[in-house]
């Protein structure tokens, strides 16, 4: 499966390189059609996930290529307003205790459970709630695993993941 993976990948980028810009935009061709993958800019780390009323994240690992730019998209799927079920998407620095994190950004009420010093952070999203998305675009850090979380109050112990740049 990796391999069949792999090889898709490279018949991809051969596609996506020896086409160039120009079909990318033709969004309508029957080139664009036989695969959407071909439309996709093997340039970027394109990331969505999606949160829950629930109290969850759709996944609990996120894999990345180092050296790229990451766009993230969170989707709060639920219908629950933003002060009641708010989640954000928050990914921390090697070496910060997930638990420490989580409970130092409970407090943070008026950033939005972000801690101002920003000492711990990579990147986050804003929070959200019910029906909104938000996108954020951050350089993936060096290879190596990360804690990523939601950091509205009491959301770390379930809504928390790997986030694995290869
Ligand atoms: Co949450």
């Amino acid at each position: 499966m990796n391999q069949f993976k792999f090889l898709f990948s490279v018949f991809c980028l051969t596609l996506l390189l020896s086409c160039g810009n120009k079909e990318k935009k033709k969004s309508n061709s029957a080139f664009d059609t036989k695969s959407e993958t071909v439309a996709t800019d093997t340039s970027i780390n394109t990331v969505e996930i999606t949160a829950s009323d629930a109290m969850q994240f759709n996944t609990k690992k996120i894999v990345v290529q180092a050296d790229k730019k990451v766009k993230l998209t969170l989707t709060h799927t639920g219908k629950m307003a933003k002060n009641v079920m708010g989640h954000n998407f928050v990914l921390l620095k090697k070496g910060v205790d997930l638990v420490a994190f989580g409970n130092k950004a409970s407090t943070a009420v008026d950033s939005e459970y972000i801690p101002d010093d920003g000492d711990d952070v990579i990147a986050h999203t804003k929070l959200i709630g019910g029906g909104e998305s938000t996108t954020i675009e951050f350089d993936a850090p060096e290879p190596g695993t990360y804690d990523f979380l939601c950091s509205f109050p009491g959301h770390f112990a379930i809504m928390k993941g790997k986030f694995i740049v290869e």
